[in-house]
């Protein structure tokens, strides 16, 4: 049976991720743990039985894989109630989200996080690809059982874009942004996309697979996106610690989706407005099968995108959005 997750793996964990390609000694490990070195060996094997290998040279260690992303840290470092409780965990899988669809049609609980280190198949919006290297980005889905109509659901994409934008400021001090209707941008560069995908009853919600990719540690991408795409590493200047995002999203994504349910999406708009890259930037969309270019003027109460195009005003509510000078 795998050892429980504890303050000295997360410790020693951080100590060996900080080392990056380099090999510490044992009895600096030791000492810095505060462990002598029988009971390291213990925990250097337990770290490996779960799930994060290691390499071993006369008398030193270091990770196998830059920054592991295993589910027992993932739940040790979790302060949520629901979302993330119950965790799917796959080192390579086609897509999360078609993985969550299925776990969501035997009845998993709101809140189950299905995540995985590669996609073969990663699915982006209007049938696009999401490249999902192993180990440098984060990909995952979520299954959500939110008490809202079905009319409401659209928001939620905003509302975890939101929650990413909160979370990259507060663990980096980065100014991220919206671009409607869920893209998020760092330096006018796609930083992470959102795809959500809605089952309904009738006029309620049966369940929504909300879809994450977050460009983590990348230094860099396939050509067709390199000018278009920038990863936390290349913004911030250092490697990041998957988990922690990871956690601190879900944390904040937790308060903020239990805030759209009780208060319901209005009471999100100021400050979705306030982190948007689209309002008050011309745009290029396509509405009424044309391709036209407006000024983005505000989001509705439901989430439509409104833009003054050609004196009109047009209320968008899906579909690609362009900023003319710029991603
Ligand atoms: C987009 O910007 O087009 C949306 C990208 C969404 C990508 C994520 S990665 C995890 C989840 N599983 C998928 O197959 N897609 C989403």
């Amino acid at each position: 049976m795998p050892a429980h997750f504890s303050d000295l793996h997360a410790q020693l964990l951080d100590i060996l991720r900080e080392s990056g390609n380099d090999f510490v000694a044992l009895p600096v490990l030791a000492q810095l743990t505060n462990s002598s070195i029988e009971q390291l060996n213990q925990l250097l094997a337990e770290l490996d039985s779960l799930s994060c290998p290691l390499e071993r040279e006369s008398g030193t260690v270091r990770l196998a894989e830059a920054d592991p992303l295993p589910a027992a840290e993932i739940d040790y470092r979790l302060d949520t109630e629901q979302l993330g409780r119950a965790i799917y965990h796959f080192a390579e899988i086609g897509s999360t989200n078609l993985k969550a669809a299925e776990l969501a049609e035997t009845g998993v609980p709101d809140g189950t996080l299905v995540l995985a280190d590669r996609q073969l198949q990663g699915k982006g919006r209007l049938s696009h690809s999401w490249h999902s290297p192993a180990g440098v980005g984060i990909y995952l889905s979520l299954v959500l059982r939110p008490r809202i109509p079905v009319a409401a659901a659209p928001g939620i994409s905003l509302v975890a874009a939101l929650a990413l934008v909160e979370s990259i400021k507060n663990l980096y001090s980065q100014e991220a942004a919206i671009k409607w209707p869920n893209d998020i941008l760092l330096n006018n560069r796609k930083l992470a996309g959102i795809l959500t995908e809605l089952t309904s009853d009738g006029d309620q919600v049966r369940h929504v697979i909300l879809g994450l990719g977050i460009n983590c540690n990348q230094t860099e991408f396939p050509a067709e996106i390199s000018d278009l795409a920038i990863s936390l590493r290349q913004a911030v200047g250092a490697s990041m610690t998957r988990v922690h995002l990871l956690a601190t999203w879900l944390s904040m994504f937790e308060s903020r989706y239990r805030q759209l349910q009780d208060e319901g999406f209005e009471s999100l708009l100021p400050e979705i407005k306030k982190h948007s890259a689209v309002l008050g930037k011309r745009i290029k969309f396509r509405a009424h099968s044309k391709s036209q270019t407006g000024v983005a003027v505000d989001i509705d109460p439901t989430g439509r995108l409104v833009v003054e195009a050609a004196g009109q005003r047009l209320k968008l509510s899906a579909g690609e959005v362009t900023l003319e000078d710029n991603y």
